[in-house]
């Protein structure tokens, strides 16, 4: 059994999260024969790093996210601080020669994807980045009926991120709606879809966007409070300076076309992180929000009679890609830490050595910041842009 020491920066949502993923990789990725250890967690807020270190069994905690990166037993450093603190940790963590983790965007800004990717790319040790909405099984079945042939040539690919959660205009203001800490929707949200977009339909070359505030001021949150907790309108008002909402229009490498949105503000969707893929021999659709299940359509299931016309839905089973590691029944689906769980258990794969397919490192964030910077240039320019830094 390989023992890895583990540190993780930021005890916010994500940093319980990744904890929780090592916790369970031990036992739900056994053949691994890995034992991730987390030895400590990093916090700016005391109580919250301490109450980190009982929950999840960190041997230690401390204020200073330095203290992570120095320590010797720790040989994984997990970033899932905000975004505009990510470059310098990698760059601190590059010095001290550690794996690093880092959650999506990667940095503040989609040029600091890019930097980040640069500052790796010759770097003897492994990466990883969030982009764990690839790994419920049923998007791995998305990617196996097209990579097989079974939807046939691909014409057009729909992606949306559509959350809730500052639809209410009372919604706390935090470092998400700052412009200092990176671009709104454009780096939280529409990250994830040009990620999927890039892993299902195989690359972007051409973009148009359009971007807007809907909701211009937010009400100043308690210390350490998150994005999802709700003020009041006597509270001291801040203004917005990023976006609320993004749209764009793609064209694909392939000369599949495509269409891209994200809002964190609408009324109705929760986490409608989801995709529609048409080729010229059926589609697909998949919606984070029923994550276990996925709609196909094939034109050959009609060949005989058009009695059955229409999607099949599909449950999640174990005869989809990391199913079975959670739970060995049809239809008992996985939820959204489990994802998480797969994605620590491929990146220590990484590290380990071992053989296998997806990964999701430095490089698709750098693949996504290039996009990400193309739709910035085409809001100004007010047309079709090249993406650039293409391989
Ligand atoms: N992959 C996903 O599905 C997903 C979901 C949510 C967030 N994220 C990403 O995860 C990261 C964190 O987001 P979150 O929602 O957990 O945010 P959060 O605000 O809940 O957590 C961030 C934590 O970092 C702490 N922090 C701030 N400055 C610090 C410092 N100097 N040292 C140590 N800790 C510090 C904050 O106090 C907070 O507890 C972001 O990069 C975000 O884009 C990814």
């Amino acid at each position: 059994m390989k023992e890895l020491g583990i540190g993780v920066i930021g005890m916010g949502w994500m940093g319980e999260a990744h904890s929780n993923a090592y916790n369970n990789v031990r036992a739900k990725f056994s053949h691994l024969n890995v034992s991730p250890k987390l030895i400590i967690c990093s916090e700016i807020l005391e109580e919250r790093a301490k109450e980190a270190k009982e929950k999840f069994g960190f041997l230690e905690y401390s204020c200073s996210w330095k203290d992570v990166v120095d320590n010797p037993q720790v040989d994984v450093v997990d970033i899932t601080a905000p975004n505009s603190m990510h470059l310098e940790i990698i760059k601190y963590c590059i010095k001290k020669n550690k794996h690093i983790s880092c959650e999506k965007p990667l940095g503040a800004f989609p040029d600091q994807s890019i930097e980040a990717y640069n500052l790796v790319k010759n770097y003897d040790k492994q990466t990883s980045v969030g982009y764990n909405y690839r790994y419920a099984p049923l998007v791995q079945y998305a990617k196996e009926l097209i990579e097989d042939g079974s939807l046939g040539d691909l014409w057009y690919f729909k992606g949306r991120f559509f959350a809730s959660y500052a639809s209410d205009e009372l919604g706390f203001y935090s470092w998400r709606f700052e412009k200092e800490n990176g671009y709104g929707v454009l780096s939280d949200i529409m990250s994830h879809v040009v990620d999927m977009a890039n892993y299902l339909m195989g690359g972007i070359k051409e973009v148009s966007a359009d971007m807007d505030t809907f909701i211009k001021k937010r009400p100043s949150a308690p210390k350490g409070a998150s994005h999802f907790g709700i003020g009041s309108k006597d509270d001291k008002m801040l203004d917005v300076t990023n976006d609320d909402f993004l749209s764009s229009l793609v064209k694909f490498d392939s000369g599949a076309k495509g269409h891209l949105d994200t809002s964190r503000v609408f009324q109705g969707p929760s986490c409608d992180m989801s995709f529609e893929v048409y080729g010229s021999k059926g589609s697909i659709k998949w919606d984070f929000e029923e994550m276990n299940t996925l709609h196909l359509y094939l034109k050959e299931d009609t060949k005989d009679s058009k009695a059955t016309l229409g999607y099949k839905k599909i449950y999640s089973n174990p005869s989809h890609p990391y199913h079975a590691n959670f739970n060995p029944a049809d239809g008992t689906g996985l939820g959204y830490e489990d994802l998480k769980t797969i994605e620590t258990a491929n990146f220590l794969r990484k590290i380990l050595n071992k053989e296998h397919k997806h990964f999701t490192d430095f490089s698709d964030a750098k693949n996504v910041g290039h996009v990400l910077n193309a739709m910035l240039k085409s809001i100004k320019s007010k047309s079709f842009e090249k993406v650039e830094g293409k391989k």
